[in-house]
């Protein structure tokens, strides 16, 4: 990994912004994702994550924090919050943005316990596709204190198969319709492709069921993306 989001991340924090991240999908074209977006403070967040952060409880596990806008506004609600991201970039300006506990891993490699889990921006990504969904559901599981909780947002894409008339295109014989290819590109370089996973809710439920959790929807979002509550 070229670690070009932990790039972008550092450059906006250290006045270098010229240009936003490009993302696009094996079935979507080119996007920029505004880096300032990256470093939203509370007002500026979509309600799933307000809610999310609403319903936090205990010590807290912030998994893919990024630039860490989430970690820093419950560290300065009291909370103890524990901070991981597999990007170094993205660990570094955290730390500089005040993320008291932050730490470059990947979530399979932690160990200890926490009341709630936070898995934010579409966090089912990180389980990159359906067949290793119960392998992160479980290790999850074992990260939960008795009463813990792990709140997490994901979106069902099957809009993005409609075509004009309201009709579907997705191939039946295809993988499943939320596991795509991301690709990302900053200033001219290429990240490693990447796998994507996006969930639709009925998936996710039965995915939890499957090892033992149970997973009741929270909120749905503005456009087909939804909070829910694991426990
Ligand atoms: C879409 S970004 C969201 C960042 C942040 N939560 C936010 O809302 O602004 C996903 C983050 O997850 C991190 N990530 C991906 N896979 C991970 C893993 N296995 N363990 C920990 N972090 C991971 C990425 O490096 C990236 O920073």
């Amino acid at each position: 990994m070229k670690d070009l989001f932990g790039k972008a991340l550092q450059d906006y924090f250290n006045n270098n912004y010229t240009e936003d991240l490009i993302t696009s999908t094996n079935i979507s074209g080119e996007d920029e994702l505004p880096i300032p977006y990256l470093f939203r403070s509370y007002s500026e967040m979509p309600k799933l994550e307000q809610k999310a952060l609403q319903l936090a409880k205990g010590n807290v596990l912030d998994v893919g924090c990024g630039s860490g806008s989430h970690s820093l506004y419950l560290q300065e609600k009291g909370f103890k919050v524990r901070a991981i991201d597999i990007s170094e970039g993205a660990v570094d300006v955290a730390k500089k943005r005040g993320v008291e506990h932050v730490e470059q891993k990947d979530i399979l490699k932690e160990t200890d316990t926490f009341d709630t889990i936070l898995l934010l921006m579409n966090g089912t990504g990180i389980f990159q596709e359906v067949s290793q969904v119960s392998k992160y559901l479980n290790h999850l599981k074992s990260l939960l204190n008795p009463g813990g909780q792990i709140l997490i947002d994901s979106s069902d894409i099957k809009y993005m198969y409609e075509d004009e008339d309201g009709g579907l295109w997705i191939d039946t014989n295809a993988n499943y319709y939320g596991e795509l290819d991301y690709f990302l590109s900053y200033k001219g370089e290429e990240e490693e492709k990447m796998k994507w996973l996006y969930l639709d809710f009925e998936r996710l439920q039965l995915a939890c069921e499957a090892v033992g959790l149970q997973c009741e929807k929270v909120l749905d979002g503005e456009h087909f993306d939804f909070l829910v509550r694991i426990t």
